[in-house]
């Protein structure tokens, strides 16, 4: 605990003299990425490793006639998609005029596409820039994209806002929704590509320490900021925390529900209700398990549309929220369904029941699977997929046991 604090002081005091004195990248770095030869014969006059998502930069600018030869390098999956943009109107993803490199799935050759992002579920398709592209390309070696093309520098100004990013899958060809936290939302700059040997922007904006040390208190590994202060404060601090703990809080909430919560009250509804004595123990217990259920579970899904929706840089799982509304929808119909059910002795109550039982199952198959599906999607620590399964594991072992003990008693209560 004390070390860790020191050494967080340690490193807001170096993020203070890094910021307020902003050192170019150090000969060794720039050579990590100058050693690089590109396919083709292709030259760059500078190049920059940039430390989110391990991609560096490499241009060259020509005054004459304002365009930029710029390459980008960035580390991704053969199932994935890299991509870089030059973004005319703003800081960040949306208005991204995007170089896209991905995996052709009918060729598997790597394909390059341009692409303006105009929303946070963008349609691709590929297309013209608000700026000319005179040449472009993509290629795959090694695990890294190399994208490559010579724009037209908007407004003929050397200094742009660039993004880059990488993305795990593209099935169809078409980039799917990258992480929304981390490095993939650190990804931007502000950049001049005049510079030639370093891409550093040292502007005069005096918030320059202030941001950096906010950035070294939420992300203490990145001590380093090359970038320059066209990043939003505010940006950073709705995404990086705000997505972070949205996810956090989501999960949880929603492994607990629908998860863990509602199958637990199927179970108690199902096997108690089996021994005289626990009625109506077993109907009480039930409807506090599903309606605590429910409440958790509703309030987890409104986190996970928030997730969805406006995220910075957040595509959407469309399978994964399709499921979680249809289980809100459900529940909510099965919570609702309490209030209007028969009496037990009218007949109708027999289809209420059928209509009852089909509709929870449905809800805890749907539950159990879509929390497969986030932490499929989240790839949270290891520990918490193991707990999860435990928990499920616990409960289908119960579940069998209690099912094979109600079989023995009502098989002898019918031979009575
Ligand atoms: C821009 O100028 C450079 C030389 O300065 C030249 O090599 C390049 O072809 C020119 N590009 C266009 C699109 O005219
Ligand atoms: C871009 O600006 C440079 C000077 O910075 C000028 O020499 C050049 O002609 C301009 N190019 C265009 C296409 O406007």
């Amino acid at each position: 605990m004390g070390c860790q604090a020191s050494r967080r002081i340690l490193l807001l005091l170096a993020t203070i003299v890094v910021a307020t004195s902003q050192p170019p990248p150090t000969a060794a770095q720039t050579a990590s990425c100058a050693d690089h030869t590109f396919s083709g014969g292709r030259l760059y006059a500078a190049c920059s490793p940039l430390e989110e998502l391990d991609a560096s930069v490499h241009w060259t600018y020509h005054a004459s006639n304002g365009t930029a030869d710029v390459a980008f390098r960035v580390p991704g999956g053969s199932a994935g998609w890299a991509a870089w943009a030059i973004n005319p109107s703003a800081v960040g993803m949306l208005g991204a005029n995007t170089v896209f490199a991905y995996h052709d799935p009918a060729t598997g050759v790597v394909a390059v596409a341009t692409a303006v992002v105009d929303s946070y579920t963008p349609a691709f398709a590929d297309g013209d820039l608000a700026f000319a592209v005179h040449r472009r390309g993509a290629e795959y070696t090694d695990g890294v994209y190399a994208i490559h093309a010579t724009v037209a520098l908007p407004g003929n100004s050397t200094r742009q806002n660039i993004v880059w990013q990488a993305g795990t899958s593209s099935p169809d060809g078409l980039p799917e929704s990258h992480q929304v936290f981390g490095d993939n939302v650190m990804s931007s700059r502000s950049w001049d590509f005049r510079s030639a040997e370093a891409a550093v922007v040292v502007d005069d904006v005096p918030a320059a320490p202030r941001y950096s040390v906010y950035r070294a208190l939420l992300r203490p590994k990145n001590v380093r900021t090359y970038d320059s202060l066209d990043h939003h404060i505010l940006d950073f601090f709705t995404w990086e925390n705000l997505a972070g703990l949205c996810v956090q809080i989501h999960g949880v909430l929603n492994a607990v529900s629908w998860g863990v919560l509602l199958p637990l009250g199927v179970m108690l509804a199902r096997y108690m209700r089996v021994f005289p004595s626990l009625d109506p123990a077993w109907f009480y217990l039930h409807v506090a398990c599903q309606c605590s259920g429910y409440v958790i579970g509703a309030a987890g899904w409104v986190f996970g549309l928030t997730l969805g929706s406006p995220a910075k840089g957040a595509l959407q799982h469309h399978g994964h929220r399709n499921i979680g509304t249809a289980l809100f929808v459900l529940s909510s119909l099965q919570v609702s369904a309490l209030l209007i059910r028969p009496k037990k002795t009218v007949k109708v109550r027999f289809y209420w029941n059928l209509y009852h039982w089909s509709v929870g199952y449905t809800v805890v198959v749907l539950g159990v699977v879509n929390v497969f599906k986030g932490i499929g999607i989240l790839q949270p620590d290891q520990k918490y997929k193991h707990a999860y399964l435990g928990a499920v594991l616990v409960l289908a072992v119960v579940a069998f046991v209690l099912e094979l003990v109600t079989l023995t008693v009502r098989f002898k209560k019918g031979r009575r």
